[in-house]
């Protein structure tokens, strides 16, 4: 395994990051794909074994389950030194006032409820989910601040949003001397380039390191288009992310990986490892052989004109995913 340091921070984080979301009780939360904790122990295991510092979750995932699955695992697998815990916060945990959101009362409570699922009494990168319209964005700055002064969180980190937002947040905590956004957790993949108008160039002027989510477009990436497994036939939101035309670039993808004798979805992810500002695709792992492939994507050099293969049927479209 490969690590870089996140961002411009000090911290050393593996270059594959595991996708929680994966890890979490079938019958609890919006995820009915999702593998229990008997099923997911052994992946997080091998994770960890393959060098796999960096692990991202989220207290909305399967209604806090997946933290507690993850956070459970790591107690029994590894050493909490050695490991990087992501969480977030912004989803909605219960109906009613101050259900979700960013307020300061959401983010003190949300900590809370986080740490105790994950069993750990900090978590090392706390990231906004969304930005939270309905909150003035020095209330939730001040707040996370104040998390990070009183040693809950290490870093904290930002998701997707667009550009002014994330910006308006970092300046608006620049000027008041609070803690400044790390990172960028946002939907970046060969089939989703939009981040290149805007976030990207920003986070690389601003040294902020870059986390896609959905690296494989939630498995579309890795397979012949129009393949449906047990998640992408229960996985709504996925449908509305990606097009129909984007079938010739997986047919790139595929061509590719058959001529390199390598799986697609190592294609796929060295293309991603290959972007200046990614720090670490946060890949969503449901078998041992996708982590074995999102190891080995990390050695795999393309060529100038593969690179250009792969990108070359790219359509801008609408921004989704926010
Ligand atoms: N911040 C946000 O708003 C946000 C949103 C979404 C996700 N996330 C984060 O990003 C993580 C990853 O998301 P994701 O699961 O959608 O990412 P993904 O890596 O794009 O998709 C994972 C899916 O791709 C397939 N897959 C993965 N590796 C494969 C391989 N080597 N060969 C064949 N198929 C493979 C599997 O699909 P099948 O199971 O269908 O076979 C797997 O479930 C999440 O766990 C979460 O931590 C964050």
């Amino acid at each position: 395994m490969q690590y870089v340091k996140l961002g411009s921070t000090g911290l050393d984080v593996s270059r594959i990051c595991l996708g929680c979301m994966t890890y979490g009780l079938p019958d609890r939360g919006t995820h009915a794909w999702t593998l229990d904790e008997e099923a997911s122990r052994p992946l997080i295991r091998q994770a960890l074994e393959a060098g796999i510092n960096f692990f991202d979750t989220a207290n909305v995932y399967s209604d806090g389950t997946s933290e507690e699955i993850v956070g459970k695992a790591l107690r029994d697998f590894a050493d909490r030194d050695e490991i990087v815990l992501a969480t977030k916060v912004h989803g909605r945990m219960r109906p009613g006032p101050n259900g979700g959101g960013l307020s300061r009362k959401a983010v003190m409570s949300e900590i809370d409820h986080s740490l105790r699922r994950l069993g750990t009494d900090y978590v090392d990168l706390y990231q906004i989910h969304r930005y939270d319209h309905a909150t003035p964005v020095e209330e939730t700055m001040e707040a996370l601040h104040d998390l990070v002064r009183v040693g809950k969180v290490r870093y904290i980190g930002a998701s997707s949003m667009y550009a002014w937002e994330f910006s308006k947040a970092q300046y608006t905590a620049e000027r008041h001397g609070w803690t400044k956004f790390v990172s960028m957790q946002n939907h970046y993949n060969l089939l989703y380039r939009e981040e290149e108008r805007e976030m990207l160039p920003l986070c690389a002027d601003q040294g902020v390191g870059v986390l896609p989510w959905s690296p494989l477009a939630r498995g579309r990436l890795t397979r012949d288009w129009g393949k449906v497994t047990r998640r992408s036939a229960a996985d709504s939101f996925g449908d509305q992310l990606y097009l129909e035309g984007d079938r010739a670039i997986v047919e790139a993808v595929t061509r590719i990986a058959g001529d390199r004798g390598v799986s697609p979805a190592q294609v796929a992810l060295a293309w991603l490892l290959h972007q200046d500002t990614v720090a670490a695709p946060i890949v969503g792992a449901a078998k041992p052989r996708h982590i074995e492939d999102a190891v080995a994507a990390v050695e795999l050099e393309l060529s100038d004109k593969e690179i250009e293969e792969l990108q070359q049927s790219y359509t801008p479209r609408a921004i989704s995913g926010h």
